[in-house]
């Protein structure tokens, strides 16, 4: 018999090859769905490559073709596709949205993230994601990783975004070493997945004050983990996604090299216009690299940073390694 791990893979690739064969072949689909995703740019070898779909608006069309083959109620729950109502009726969770299937890195589906076409309405959720599940921990699964980890070693490094439509977007841009921790806080598993591939991350977030914040909280975490990280920050209002579409492939990736800054320099650049001349701002500033540099685990890449500190803000690097060394004593 199966596990029920197993029957809910099974489940889960049944709603994929659903929601997929409704992009290509539903009237509503090619009308809606892959009229929308061509319209974004998407070709059609990426749709398929990313297994990507379209999920009707009905209320239980997934769920009425899954019972109809023969799947059970249980997994179509478990996996979290679909909901019991109070009256026992089953309903989809996905409807009226284009579907992106999420899959770990063996490329197991476990999750799906649906995006609706109606932005209009702000009462409608922009995404709706698959809930945790005996399959789906959240916070160690990355959006691409099944499509990046070749790429990832071969460049040795890897970019991290936030959105699934970033992920896709780069890779049609040829930069295919791409992941997305899709819109939640990097966690230290990510970090790890990440880190069995590479030591090289680049943090290419939105370019807007949640991006730049969700960049800072990152840096640390990057830090702590042993990962070199630089930060490229995008023009004010552009996502990967947005950005690489008004680019080449050629352009797209010189921004990138031309911008792709170590974490010191970039929060040297976010807070040297704001602290100006102004002694304590800077003063600050250092406080706060100090702080960063504090939890890198090998001494001598801090070292390496403390100097590059030094130069960049003129302060004494004695100053720094009695700052960084009691901050590392703190630690303990
Ligand atoms: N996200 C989410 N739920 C939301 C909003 C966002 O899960 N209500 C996640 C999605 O994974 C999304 C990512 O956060 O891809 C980044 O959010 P955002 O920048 O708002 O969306 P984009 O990915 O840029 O999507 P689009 O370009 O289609 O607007
Ligand atoms: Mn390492
Ligand atoms: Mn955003
Ligand atoms: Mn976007
Ligand atoms: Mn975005």
């Amino acid at each position: 018999a199966r596990s029920t791990r197993e029957s809910m893979f099974v489940v889960n690739n049944f709603a994929r090859d659903y929601f997929a064969d409704i992009l290509k072949n539903h009237p509503n689909g090619k009308s809606i769905g892959l009229a929308y995703f061509r319209q974004r740019g998407f070709r059609d070898d990426t749709i398929a490559k990313f297994q990507l779909g379209y999920s009707i608006d009905a209320r239980s069309g997934l769920a009425n073709e899954a019972l109809k083959k023969g799947f059970k109620k249980e997994f179509l729950v478990k996996t979290g596709l679909c909901y019991e109502a109070d009256n026992g009726d089953i309903h989809d969770r996905f409807w009226s949205r284009v579907i992106f299937p999420v899959h770990t890195l063996s490329g197991k589906v476990v999750a799906f993230g649906g995006r609706t076409l109606n932005t209009e309405n702000k009462r409608i959720a922009k995404y709706v994601n698959s809930p945790e599940s005996e399959i789906y921990t959240k916070s160690n699964e990355l959006y691409g990783i099944f499509f990046a980890k070749q790429a990832i070693v071969k460049a040795d490094n890897c970019f991290l975004v936030e959105g699934y439509t970033d992920v896709i977007s780069m890779h049609q841009a040829g930069v295919e070493n791409v992941v997305s921790s899709s819109g939640t806080a990097l966690t230290t598993g990510q970090i790890r997945l990440i880190h069995r591939f590479t030591d090289n991350i680049t943090v290419l977030y939105d370019g807007d004050m949640a991006g730049i914040r969700a960049s800072l909280r990152g840096i640390d975490m990057l830090l702590e983990e042993g990962m070199n990280v630089k930060v490229v920050l995008l023009p004010d209002g552009e996502d990967p996604d947005s950005f690489a579409r008004k680019q080449n492939a050629t352009s797209f990736q010189e921004y990138i090299q031309q911008n792709e800054k170590d974490f010191i320099r970039f929060k040297t650049s976010l807070l040297i216009d704001e602290a100006g001349e102004d002694p304590i701002k800077k003063a600050e500033l250092i406080a706060d690299i100090v702080k960063s540099i504090s939890v890198i685990p090998e001494a001598i890449i801090r070292s390496v940073y403390i100097k590059e500190t030094s130069q960049l803000l003129h302060i004494s690097e004695n100053i720094l390694v009695a700052e960084v060394t009691k901050l590392k004593r703190e630690e303990l």
